[in-house]
């Protein structure tokens, strides 16, 4: 086949503990991380040239080298190069519906499905953890984009224990269009605040890691008790960015005054804000609340639901 459509969604984070630092610079976390149905459309055709090229609707993602898919592409071609002389370059076309820089996997969703389209344009029948085990070189939630679902993640964010699938739960999600959180920045003043406050005997680290498999939020999980995960959510990046980001925390109450709304919190470094409701009609209600309270053309809100998979092939031909 030389075309492949994928779909690739977003990523919310209902848990993230910052644990310590770790020897290669990043942090040792441990989250639970959940597909939304919020996602973008990755098209990959094979070129007729040795080249790779970012094709993308939105003006904010750049289409050269830096982008993440771009970059994915890359990453398969200098691992297979046979496959890559064989079969020639590809065309990634990219159509954004995730908001950008906002916490949701945007780009790294858009990297996992660069690389299950090109194993299947390539023929190279890799295994799911061969796929994750590329993906974790391009960026910390590229291994979890790939199956999706809901997990525990730890490590760097790249070692996955799924969790029982958390089918539709709803949610309404928020971000304003012209903010946009820098990832490495979030990160790096949570290290200046609270950096003297981590964990780093080793024996410590490795028990706080673990503990998460037990904790109140995954029986929640387990349990399918929607109101019990919406009180245990968890960031602890929102010691950073809600200071820092007045409009972010603005939001943050506002989505919990509303009767409605069972939990809320930031995802990932923000600035996205989403709220679990109990139904997709009292969804629409926050919805339309936030709409006319905030009443900015900036604000941009989406109805969601959870969903059990990552990257889905749509068409291939
Ligand atoms: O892995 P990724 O490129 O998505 O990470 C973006 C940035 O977030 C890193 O450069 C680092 O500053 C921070 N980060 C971290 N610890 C992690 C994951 C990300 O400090 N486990």
């Amino acid at each position: 086949m030389r075309h492949y459509s994928l779909t690739a969604p977003a990523k919310i984070n209902l848990y993230l503990e910052i644990i310590g630092d770790r020897a290669d610079g990043y942090h040792e976390l441990a989250m639970i991380l959940q597909s939304i149905n919020l996602a973008d459309k990755v098209d990959l055709h094979v070129a007729n040239t040795q080249t790779i090229r970012v094709f993308c609707d939105h003006p904010e993602v750049p289409t050269d080298e830096s982008n993440l898919a771009h970059r994915a592409a890359v990453l398969m071609a200098s691992n297979f190069p046979t496959a890559f002389s064989n079969f020639g370059g590809v065309d990634i076309t990219v159509k954004k519906r995730i908001p950008v820089a906002a916490g949701l996997a945007g780009g790294s969703t858009n990297a996992a499905a660069v690389l299950v389209g090109i194993d299947l344009l390539w023929g190279l029948g890799l295994t799911q953890s061969q796929l994750e085990e590329l993906g974790a070189n391009l960026g910390s939630d590229v291994p979890f984009c790939i199956g999706g679902g809901t997990a525990i993640a730890t490590g760097r964010g790249e070692q996955l224990s799924p969790l029982p699938s958390l089918n539709n739960m709803y949610l309404v999600l928020a971000k304003y269009k012209s903010l946009a959180v820098s990832t490495p920045w979030a990160y790096q003043s949570y290290r200046e605040q609270f950096g003297t406050k981590y964990i780093k005997n080793h024996q410590d680290f490795n028990q706080r890691t673990k503990a998460v498999h037990g904790a109140e939020i995954v029986q929640a999980i387990a349990a399918q008790d929607v109101g019990g995960i919406s009180h245990k959510l968890h960031n602890d990046l929102e010691k950073v960015v809600l200071p820092a980001y007045p409009q972010v925390l603005q939001l943050r109450e506002l989505f919990g005054k509303q009767p409605e709304v069972l939990g809320t919190m930031i995802s990932g470094s923000g600035p996205s804000v989403f709220a679990i409701v109990e139904s997709k009609e009292h969804a629409e209600t926050v919805k339309e609340k936030i709409t006319v309270a905030i009443n900015d053309s900036d604000l941009e809100l989406f109805v969601t639901q959870t969903i059990g998979h990552g990257i889905q092939l749509e068409t291939g031909h």
